[in-house]
């Protein structure tokens, strides 16, 4: 097992990562001292293949267990299915030294989390994540929350977990595409920070791709201590973390002007990453080879690295303007310098940003 720790002061939490772990999480959460009702929010589809070997070990640790399930899929991410949740809890006589649960990928986490900020002003969350994204990026940070129709992720709080309780075996059950959007987040990481994590994304795809367990772990350890290194420094998001979003600015535009029904969303920041090495080449900041190597491990993942044909990229360009990121109008943009390095540059032109979209 691997151990990653998050240091937020008395905030700090661990992630612990490993391979056929989950029968051991009650007697991990029984050392917290929580009350005893434990609920698990889930949603059918993954309960389905592990609600029981959680139940079981809860049950087993001495906690009195209930579930509550999500449909399945991120339109139900929203406002009204948190209300659902925090209703069960109230049902369910939660107090406020209770724990819950989240068993899923980013959308149950992200839910979770939120429900759990808000339960009593705040009660103790647990995450367990079952998707490569949500084990390497969205379990990690503390950022919760739901959709509105106005935009994703609009409404949502700063709430971190107790404890990430991380079992890479889940990862055999997953569907590749999901696996693949995992992956995206996983090169970012080697872009952003660590060029040695990217030679390995580049020398080792077909043992990554057969999930050999000591690379997954590897990979999902290292992303975490990325992510959990930069939170550290910077949790709310006021500087460094923003780096955590290469690739994202130009990928949620992609998935706002195809209406978000077209591409998954490591597909659209899989563009975003190739596009931003462009722009960065044209601005004369990073070196056209290593764009040349982002692009190529992009694509060995079975990732898109062009931005898609039919694109208008008037439309896009106004929605990267209107970032939820952007400051005062002014917009940010996460680009390489090299492999393993970022700066964050304002005031790129618009003709050049133009041309390299249009490329
Ligand atoms: N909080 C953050 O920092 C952060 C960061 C990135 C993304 N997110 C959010 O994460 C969400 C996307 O998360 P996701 O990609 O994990 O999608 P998801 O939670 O919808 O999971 C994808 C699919 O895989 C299924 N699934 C999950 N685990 C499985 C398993 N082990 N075996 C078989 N099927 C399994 C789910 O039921 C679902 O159908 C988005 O809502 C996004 O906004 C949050």
């Amino acid at each position: 097992m691997e151990k990653v720790t998050v240091g937020l002061g008395e905030r700090s939490y661990d992630i612990v990562i490993g391979g056929g772990i989950l029968s051991g999480i009650g007697e991990s959460m029984a050392r917290f001292g929580f009350s005893p009702t434990v609920t698990v929010i889930s949603n059918p589809t993954v309960f389905g293949l592990y609600g029981n070997i959680i139940m079981r070990s809860l049950a087993d640790a001495g906690f009195r267990c209930t579930s509550t399930l999500v449909p399945d899929g991120e339109e139900y991410k929203d406002y009204f299915w948190s209300y659902h949740i925090l209703s069960d809890l109230l049902k369910n006589r939660l107090d406020r030294n209770c724990c819950i649960v989240a068993l899923g990928g980013g959308v149950i986490g992200d839910m979770t989390g939120f429900a759990a900020s808000l339960y009593m002003r705040g009660i103790h969350f647990v995450q367990v994540p079952t998707t490569l994204l949500a084990q390497v990026d969205s379990s990690v940070g503390g950022k919760t929350g739901v959709n509105h129709p106005a935009g994703k992720n609009m409404i949502g709080t700063f709430y971190q977990p107790r404890l990430v309780w991380t079992d890479i075996s889940t990862l055999r059950t997953l569907a590749k595409k999901e696996l693949l959007c995992g992956m995206a987040e996983i090169i970012k990481y080697g872009v952003i920070w660590d060029a040695g994590l990217f030679n390995i994304l580049e020398e080792k795809r077909e043992m990554i791709m057969d999930l050999e367990p000591g690379l997954i772990s590897y990979l999902v350890s290292r992303s975490c201590e990325i992510k959990a290194e930069v939170v550290s420094k910077d949790e709310r998001e006021s500087g460094l973390r923003a780096i955590l979003n290469f690739g994202h600015t130009i990928g949620h535009a992609v998935e706002t002007e195809s209406g978000y029904s077209k591409y998954m969303h490591g597909e659209a920041v899989a563009m975003g990453m190739c596009a931003a090495a462009r722009l960065s080449e044209a601005l004369g900041i990073m070196e056209k080879a290593n764009a040349d190597r982002i692009e190529s491990v992009v694509s060995a993942y079975g990732l898109p690295h062009e931005l898609p044909k039919n694109v208008n990229i008037d439309r896009l360009l106004s929605f990267i303007s209107m970032d939820k990121k952007a400051v005062a109008g002014e917009m940010k943009f996460i680009l390489p310098r090299s492999i393993g390095s970022v700066i964050i540059q304002k005031g790129v032109d618009m003709p050049t940003l133009k041309r390299t979209l249009e490329l």
